[in-house]
């Protein structure tokens, strides 16, 4: 139906004949001459419409936006004053012979260039919503990422294998989507959080490198970064160690950037401890554009009066910290309020602050609501510590460790974005050494920081259980930009280690049998040392484009609440269907 795309248009053509089919952007009358611009998904040609020819010049008359329309014409050179050097189409237009009406449109709900409609209006129409060269932009970079991951994975020796979506729960730390079976009345499957269970049984099969792209699904609070439904590349190697694993993977981020965005990622990427990122910036996922960072001040105020403080400072899982913001000194009453209300949401129960109007003026030229509560000594401590200049404001926060790391990490992050402090374009950071557990008070038992089947930094099992809490794992993340990209493991490769680690999450050798019986007993039959790691590509996409959130790079995404407003999923089921499943609901489902 066509000799070319809109967008493909340009000069070298002059004096062609063309047939162009696509999408009335917009249409303009110029005094007895109807200009339209036509749209596809490679860009946009002006094509005209000339009173001489009446029959085309009537049609071009009567279409409205978003019609869909076939055109043919001759290009023409624009009449010099009228050239747009903004379009790769802007020196050309096409002088319209013949005009087919192919569709007609109701009136869009928004226009394309509208950048403030509703996120809901947006993916109720997501089709129209798509038409947008932003989105269509993101959709082939996504498509570019996949390709070129592919082809590096198939380069290096990977297998691309898919895994089950009906299965058994993968315990990544979110609820599972559970499917009912109907021919199993009373059972259900679970939709994979990831194929993890089975990536690690590839191995035992003897596939050495395999890896996916795959669809993971986790009943988790939703954010900007994160989807009910999200995709990972998913990768599991055998006799390989956390060195090399993270070494291949490496190269493998730094090839995806540079072609794909032509981004070059500053080589090597920076490593991390967990202890060290928490320590200096409050959390395990650090931009490292960001120059602000923690001081820990908690030794300095054990002996003070000032009981908010010395009480944290001389708990055991207590901390004092400070932040020192440069040129801080400048933030109003009003601002500083906002932060210590930001703050606590995150459980900070206030935010103390001196401000350093003058370092040579002793504390005359310091201007803070604690002050009166700290000795002189202290304070000078405090400042030496902190590296505080004049026009600087130091915040503080004392609390349970979680909670000062939470606030200031929060704070900093805030801090940044409200200051315009970031500097540098990529940072790259692996963590490494995260401890095995974190102790969960509610349940009062121990939580896997990443998933049951990292392999701990000891060997034996006694080891690991000697003292659980300060047992190191190696798993490893990468970060970029503060956002966590991916993560793995090497994982744990012994029945005997398997067992001892459930157990220590509370899972009895019962439980174990019930739940992962069969990876269990796949460890016992010839498991070779391996690890893995697995991808946010749609983080990764979003990095890429530039977006705030992982919806812009996913052509149908799921709202706040996990629904799509387009197609009304999730939506009631018949009463025969439950029936067949055996399914009987305590409560309807409210009606919207
Ligand atoms: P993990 O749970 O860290 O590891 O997930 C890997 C990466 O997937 C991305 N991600 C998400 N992206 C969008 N929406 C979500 N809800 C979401 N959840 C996670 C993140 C994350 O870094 N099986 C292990 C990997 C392994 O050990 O090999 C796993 O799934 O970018
Ligand atoms: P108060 O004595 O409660 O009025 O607090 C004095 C100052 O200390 C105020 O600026 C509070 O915001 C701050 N503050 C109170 N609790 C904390 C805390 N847990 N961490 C940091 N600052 C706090």
């Amino acid at each position: 139906m066509r000799s070319h795309y809109c967008g493909q248009l340009n000069s070298s053509l002059l004096d062609r004949e063309v047939e162009l089919c696509g999408w009335v952007h917009k249409r303009r009358d110029h005094g007895g001459i109807i200009f339209i611009d036509l749209r596809d998904r490679e860009g946009i040609a002006q094509i005209v419409f000339d009173p001489d020819r009446p029959e085309p010049f009537a049609i071009a008359d009567s279409v409205r936006n978003e019609y869909v329309l076939r055109i043919t014409g001759k290009i023409r050179q624009r009449p010099e004053g009228t050239m747009n050097k903004d379009l790769p189409t802007g020196e050309i237009e096409v002088l319209a012979q013949t005009i087919e009406i192919l569709n007609k449109a109701r009136t869009p709900p928004f226009q394309l260039d509208d950048e403030n409609v509703a996120d809901d209006t947006r993916l109720r129409y997501r089709y129209i919503d798509l038409r947008r060269p932003q989105m269509l932009h993101n959709m082939r970079l996504r498509a570019r990422v996949a390709r070129i991951l592919r082809n590096y994975l198939d380069e290096k020796g990977f297998i691309e294998i898919e895994t089950p979506m009906l299965t058994k729960a993968t315990p990544e730390g979110a609820r599972d989507y559970l499917v009912p079976s109907r021919t199993h009345a009373g059972s259900f499957f679970a939709l994979p959080q990831s194929p993890q269970l089975f990536k690690q049984l590839l191995m035992m099969s003897g596939m050495d490198r395999y890896y996916q792209i795959v669809r993971c699904f986790r009943d988790e609070d939703l954010r900007a970064d994160r989807q009910p439904e999200f995709t990972q590349l998913d990768i599991e190697t055998s006799f390989m160690d956390e060195t090399q694993i993270t070494a291949i993977m490496e190269e493998m981020i730094i090839k995806l950037f540079k072609e794909a965005i032509d981004a070059d990622l500053p080589t090597p990427f920076s490593r991390m401890t967990y202890a060290e990122a928490i320590y200096r910036f409050g959390n395990d996922r650090p931009d490292l554009r960001n120059p602000l960072e923690l001081t820990e001040v908690s030794d300095l105020m054990k002996e003070v009066e000032f009981k908010v403080f010395s009480g944290p400072a001389t708990m055991p899982d207590g901390r004092v910290a400070a932040l020192r913001v440069p040129g801080g000194a400048k933030l109003s009453r009003k601002e500083i309020d906002d932060y210590t209300n930001y703050v606590a949401n995150f459980g900070a129960r206030g935010l103390a602050y001196i401000k350093v109007n003058d370092i040579n003026a002793g504390t005359e030229g310091l201007q803070s609501p604690v002050l009166k509560f700290l000795p002189e000594s202290i304070i000078k401590l405090l400042l030496e510590r902190t590296t505080a200049q004049t026009g600087d404001l130091i915040f503080f926060g004392a609390d349970k460790a979680r909670v000062v790391n939470d606030a200031l990490g929060a704070l900093r992050n805030r801090l940044a974005a409200d200051m315009n402090l970031l500097q540098g374009q990529w940072r790259p950071l692996w963590i490494v050494d995260f401890p095995m557990f974190e102790y969960n008070e509610d349940e009062k038992r121990w939580d896997a920081l990443h998933h049951p089947f990292t392999a701990p930094q000891v060997n034996t099992t006694a080891e690991l259980e000697a003292d659980p809490g300060q047992c190191l794992s190696r798993a490893y993340d990468l970060v970029l930009n503060g956002i966590e990209m991916g993560g793995g493991s090497v994982r744990i490769n012994t029945p005997d280690m398997q067992r001892t680690a459930l157990r220590l999450l509370g899972i009895d050798d019962q439980a174990a049998d019930e739940k992962f019986g069969f990876l269990i007993n796949a460890l016992d039959y010839g498991c070779p040392p391996h690890g893995g790691i697995a991808f946010g590509l749609d983080r990764l996409v979003m990095m890429m484009t530039g977006s705030d959130s992982i919806r812009d790079v996913i052509a149908f995404p799921k709202t706040q609440t996990a629904s799509c407003p387009l197609t009304s999923a999730p939506s009631p089921a018949s009463p025969k269907q439950l029936r067949e499943l055996g399914i009987k609901l305590a409560k309807l489902p409210k009606q919207e």
